[in-house]
């Protein structure tokens, strides 16, 4: 955005941003970035919401459609990767809907980018996640704020 800064972490942001062509996320991901994002927004692709609240589209500039879908994960995935037409399909979140996206074996990447903020409470990403995942370290970037870690989902 205007105003900000390069640090090592833009590379990693970049190329996330780069690679995918359709977004899928969770309700309350949505209502927080409804309030904070900017027009256009960072997507620049199709975003569809897993919601149990029929809503319709919410059209922003740069190609970003937020679609609601109120059937299952992997409907809402199907959309997706019909709209991305081969690139990648990425779910920021929030921890419940990627839980079941890991549950499902839906995941081929997962990516954990991690600040040492301590917050005390928050709902657990690897909750109810069968063990027999297994995650292969791909990349680790540091930067003073944050480090980027990728892993490689291997499902049995
Ligand atoms: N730190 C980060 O990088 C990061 C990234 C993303 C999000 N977040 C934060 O995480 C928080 C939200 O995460 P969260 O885990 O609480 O929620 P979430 O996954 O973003 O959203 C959960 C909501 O999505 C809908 N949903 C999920 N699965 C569904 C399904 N199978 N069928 C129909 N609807 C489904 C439901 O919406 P309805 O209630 O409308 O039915 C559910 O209440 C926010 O505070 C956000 O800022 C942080």
């Amino acid at each position: 955005m205007a105003g900000g800064q390069s640090k090592a972490d833009d590379e990693s942001v970049r190329e996330n941003f780069n690679r995918a062509a359709a977004y899928v996320m969770g309700r309350r991901t949505f209502d927080e970035g409804e309030r904070g994002w900017p027009d256009p927004p960072q997507f620049r692709a199709p975003v569809f919401v897993l919601t149990s609240t029929p809503r319709e589209p919410w059209v922003r500039q740069g190609g970003t459609t937020f679609t609601f879908v109120t059937e299952d994960v992997e409907f809402a995935l199907a959309r997706a990767r019909e709209a991305a037409a081969g690139k990648d399909v990425q779910i920021p979140g929030g921890a419940h809907t990627v839980r079941q996206y890991l549950d499902a074996g839906l995941v081929d990447e997962l990516q954990i980018h991690l600040s040492p903020i301590v917050l005390s409470k928050g709902v657990r990403l690897f909750d109810h996640v069968p063990p027999e995942i297994a995650l292969e370290p791909t990349c680790a970037i540091h930067s003073p704020g944050v480090t980027h870690l990728t892993y490689q989902v291997v499902r049995p």
